[in-house]
C-alpha cells in the first residue's frame, strides 16, 4: 500500500534520483543502488529512456522500489505506473497529476516550494510532499517555518541536497527522507563505474544512520 511505501522510503531515508543516459545502464545502475543499501530509484522523465529503463528495472531488479520522477503530465503518470512504478514525484504541484494519482490510489509526492503549494496538498489529504528546490527555497530554515502551520506534513527535500547538508535536513522532525542525485555521481554514471555508485550509496546510507 502507499502508506507502506512511504514508511519504507522513510526507513531508507534517501530517494536517489536517476536520469538514464541509455536503457542498457538501467539494470546495472539499479543493482548498484541495491548493493549500496539504497534499493530505491526515482527514475526521471528527463531522458527518453525513462519508460524502457523503468520496465527493465521492474523486471530484473525487483528488490528496487521504483518511483517516477519529474512527472509533468497524466500520460507520463499512467505510463510510469504501467512500467512498474509504485509512486510518482512531480517537480511542482501539478493538480492534474495529483488528482489522477489520488483517483487511482497511486502514491504521489507532489513538489511544493511555498505554503500555497503545501496547502493544496493538505486540502487533498496528502501529508507527504516533496520540497523543491530545497536549498534555493530556503532549505532548513523554510522547513522549520512550514512546521508551524503544517505540523503534520512530512517533506522530501530535494534540490541541492548533498552529503554535506544531508544531516541538517534529516535531523528535522518534518523531513521523512531526502532526495537527490548525490547517490549517483554523474561522473561515475558516465563512466559506468558501478562500484563508485555502490560506494556513493554506502556513503549516503552512512549519513542517514549517523
Ligand atoms: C530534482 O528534480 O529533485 C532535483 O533536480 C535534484 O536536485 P539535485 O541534483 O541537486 O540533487
Amino acid at each position: 500500500t502507499n502508506e507502506k511505501t512511504i514508511a519504507y522510503l522513510g526507513e531508507l531515508g534517501i530517494v536517489p534520483l536517476v536520469t538514464l543516459h541509455s536503457v542498457e545502464e538501467a539494470v546495472p545502475l539499479a543493482r548498484a543502488l541495491e548493493e549500496g543499501g539504497v534499493p530505491v530509484a526515482e527514475v526521471t522523465f528527463r531522458s527518453p529512456y525513462a519508460i524502457e529503463g523503468m520496465k527493465a528495472i521492474a523486471a530484473e531488479v525487483p528488490g528496487v522500489t521504483l518511483v517516477a520522477g519529474t512527472v509533468h503530465d497524466v500520460d507520463q503518470a499512467k505510463a510510469a505506473v504501467e512500467a512498474g512504478c509504485v509512486g510518482l514525484v512531480t517537480p511542482s504541484f501539478d493538480e492534474a497529476v495529483v488528482d489522477w494519482a489520488l483517483a487511482n490510489d497511486v502514491l504521489v509526492l507532489p513538489g511544493t516550494a511555498v505554503p500555497s503549494d503545501v496547502e493544496k496538498a493538505y486540502d487533498r489529504g496528502l501529508r507527504h510532499v516533496k520540497f523543491f528546490p530545497a536549498e534555493a527555497y530556503g532549505g532548513v530554515k523554510t522547513l522549520k517555518a512550514l512546521n508551524g502551520p503544517f505540523a503534520d506534513v512530512r517533506f522530501l527535500p530535494t534540490g541541492g541536497v548533498s552529503l554535506a547538508n544531508a544531516r541538517d535536513y534529516l535531523s528535522l522532525e518534518n523531513v521523512f527522507a531526502i532526495g537527490g542525485s548525490f547517490p549517483v555521481p554523474s561522473e561515475a554514471q558516465k563512466a559506468h563505474d558501478w562500484d563508485a555508485i555502490v560506494q556513493a550509496c554506502k556513503d549516503s546510507r552512512a549519513v542517514v544512520e549517523q
